[in-house]
């Protein structure tokens, strides 16, 4: 093994759930501001970056069949981003370890895209400033900066626009995985019809909210979880709606969407209660599988590379 075999950095990157999504009309450029406050959770997909002749993305995981390996892959252009704004060459090898559900409205792909920026920019030596990164990933997409920096914000304009929020305690909870995928633009598109001739208010954070998570209220925070996408993803998908009312019933203290679906989200009172409305959304037969996690979580973190000795 020559050194450069073993240059390797790996990064790993939350998903995440939008405790609150308001949403605004449709503006010009297709796109709708947002109020939108992410909060990062313990769910996570593993970047590993290595010099290679050419760029190429392979994938691990279970769903790992549905994630595209082209230059459509976020990562794939988090990479050449990257490269071009410092005229270098951007072959690398991208492996994804990919434990996020795919395109279940939790950012999986927002958070390659972020990792894989981390990661080649390690690998490259760049040392850029967190806001040089921040505003390549505003630039791969809307949910991209929210994955670099993790924690709890809100952002606001349409989502990228990023404040740091506190939040004072752990938060537990269930992601109930459906079968296949919702697309986003689908469904602000659906959002668009269900709302076309009544007026769409401008999007604001709840300040209820917000003090719910800097306390780390669960009881509170579960009294004020909103995400306006929710009638659209429903309307698209109404078997949702089943698995909605099962984690209800078996006592999450709420349940929601998660951004633009189709993962629905519960809120539970502990770890333990977590792991028992886990168990009973699964045996309810309207999900796919249930993952646990807990928030808030780290944004993307090296988590092996050229420090340790390369
Ligand atoms: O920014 P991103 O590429 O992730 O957005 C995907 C799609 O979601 C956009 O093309 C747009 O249709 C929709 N979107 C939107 N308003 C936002 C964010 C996303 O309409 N604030």
């Amino acid at each position: 093994m020559t050194p450069s075999d073993r240059i390797r950095v790996r990064v790993r990157v939350p998903a995440k759930v939008n405790v609150q999504l308001a949403v605004g009309a449709a503006r010009p450029d297709g796109f709708h501001d947002l109020a939108n406050v992410f909060l990062a959770v313990g769910l996570y997909d593993e970047i590993t970056v290595t010099p290679a002749d050419t760029l190429r993305i392979t994938c691990e995981g279970p769903d790992a069949g549905q994630v595209p390996l082209d230059a459509t892959n976020l990562a794939a252009r988090a990479a050449l981003a990257l490269a071009q704004r410092h005229g270098i060459d951007p072959s690398v090898h991208i492996h994804i370890a990919k434990d996020i559900p795919v395109a279940g409205g939790m950012a999986g792909g927002s958070a390659d895209g972020a990792g894989a920026l981390l990661a080649c920019d390690a690998l490259w030596s760049l040392n850029s400033s967190r806001d040089e990164l921040l505003s390549i990933c505003a630039e791969l997409g809307s949910d991209v900066p929210f994955s670099l920096i993790g924690g709890a914000a809100l952002g606001t304009g349409r989502g990228e626009q990023l404040t740091p929020l506190d939040v004072g305690g752990v938060f537990h909870w269930v992601f109930a995985v459906a079968d296949g995928g919702l697309s986003t633009p689908t469904v602000f598109r659906e959002f668009d019809r269900l709302t076309a001739g009544t007026p769409v208010p401008p999007p604001a954070a709840d300040p209820a909210l917000l003090d719910a998570l800097r306390t780390g209220d669960a009881a509170a925070l579960a009294g004020t979880l909103a995400n306006d996408l929710q009638p659209a993803a429903l309307a698209l998908r109404p078997s949702l709606a089943d698995t909605l009312a099962a984690g209800t019933t078996a006592g999450a203290l709420a349940a929601l969407v998660s951004g633009s679906g189709p993962t629905t989200a519960f809120l539970a009172k502990s770890r333990e209660s977590a792991a028992e409305l886990a168990e009973a959304l699964l045996a309810s037969g309207t999900c796919r599988t249930t993952r646990v996690a807990a928030s808030p979580a780290r944004g993307a973190t090296v988590l092996e590379g050229l420090l340790n000795g390369y």
